[in-house]
């Protein structure tokens, strides 16, 4: 039978990037998660099936033979599940064979932090069928140190949203709050359909840090100001002031070089059918946008989205974290 944990997507409404130098960013789980079936096995093997990917294959200590897929994307896949897991199993004190199951709606590569809940569900999952004691705080840790091997040097903004689900206020100095939202934030997401690495994104910003350090400064504290701002008109239920904000802080994401063609293309496309303000949203190049409308536009925004030749979807608010599913 085995055990399933989920975990959910995110979208980062403000603070994405800058959150890398110690900026506060606001961020939102969402309602589509990744589910993670954990099963044992009769040998010490961990075998990791994606359903989503169509991607397969064993881990051996450390050899990985690929079975469905093509073997680098698969290993590069897998590797931080791996890496999460043989967490999980030293906390259990002993080597046992484990087969991994992800069913994800989570687009991957888009900016909503899929590898993130798929890291947290499978620890969780692992967690609870070895019957190892997990906190939200170890599930955090865990994930986040296994999301080091592929995104370089990230905040921890994706495993903390993912394992704590709701609205956060997140800085990498004093941790996570929560967000003191009155009302549903209406949004929509657009999927451009261009895959990125975060990895990349997150070097490419380092690079302009480095060569142009005043100007990246200024940038950086306006990009503050922005998330001071917003932390106000979520109290205040001010869409208008959170739209022009959000319109705001993609123009700073556009000045450190972390926008494309497609990103530009859907936002001025949702600004244009009536939408609040409209922004990239996580790491840019490609991946996905995010639009503040007001309800009665959301269903035109979204029409406006597609009609620019991206994947709409309207986004609601999750509060539950990562969790257990079946035991
Ligand atoms: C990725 O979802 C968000 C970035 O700010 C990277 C990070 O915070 O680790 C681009």
């Amino acid at each position: 039978m085995g055990v399933v944990a989920s975990a959910p997507a995110k979208i980062i409404l403000f603070g994405e990037h800058f959150v890398v130098y110690g900026e506060p960013a606001i961020v939102l789980a969402i309602d589509k998660r990744a589910y993670v079936k954990a099963e044992t096995r009769g040998d010490n093997k961990l075998h990791i099936r994606s359903m989503a990917l169509n991607l397969s294959g064993c881990f051996e200590g450390s050899s990985f033979k690929v079975e469905q897929g093509n073997a680098r994307e698969a290993r590069m896949r897998f590797e931080p599940v791996r890496h999460a897991i043989g967490s999980v199993l030293e906390k259990h004190g002993k080597q046992v064979g484990l087969d991994i199951e992800i069913n994800s709606s989570i687009p991957v590569g888009a900016g909503l932090g899929s590898s993130a809940a798929v890291v947290a569900a499978s620890t969780a999952a692992a967690g609870a069928l070895l019957d190892v004691k997990l906190s939200k705080e170890d599930i955090f840790r865990i994930t986040y140190e296994a999301e080091k091997i592929v995104h370089g040097n990230p905040s921890g903004v994706d495993p903390a949203i993912s394992t704590f689900g709701g609205a956060i206020i997140f800085q990498v100095d004093t941790g996570f709050k929560p967000l003191d939202a009155k009302e549903d934030i209406p949004l929509v997401i657009g999927e451009t359909g261009v895959e990125r690495s975060t990895r990349a994104q997150v070097e490419k910003v380092k690079v302009i840090v480095e060569r142009y350090p005043r100007i990246v400064e200024n940038i950086m504290k306006a990009a503050r100001e922005v998330v001071l701002r917003a932390i106000d008109a979520f109290k205040e239920n001010d869409l208008e002031t959170l739209g022009a904000l959000m319109n705001m802080n993609h123009a700073l994401l556009y000045g450190i070089g972390v926008s494309d063609e497609s990103l530009e293309w859907l936002s001025n496309a949702a600004r244009k059918a009536g939408a609040l303000g409209a922004k990239l949203t996580g790491a840019g190049g490609g991946g996905c946008m995010i639009a503040l409308s007001k309800d009665e536009k959301l269903q035109e925004v979204s029409e406006a989205i597609q009609r620019a030749g991206g994947k709409p979807f309207i986004a609601r608010k999750t509060d539950e974290g990562v969790r257990i599913d079946r035991s």
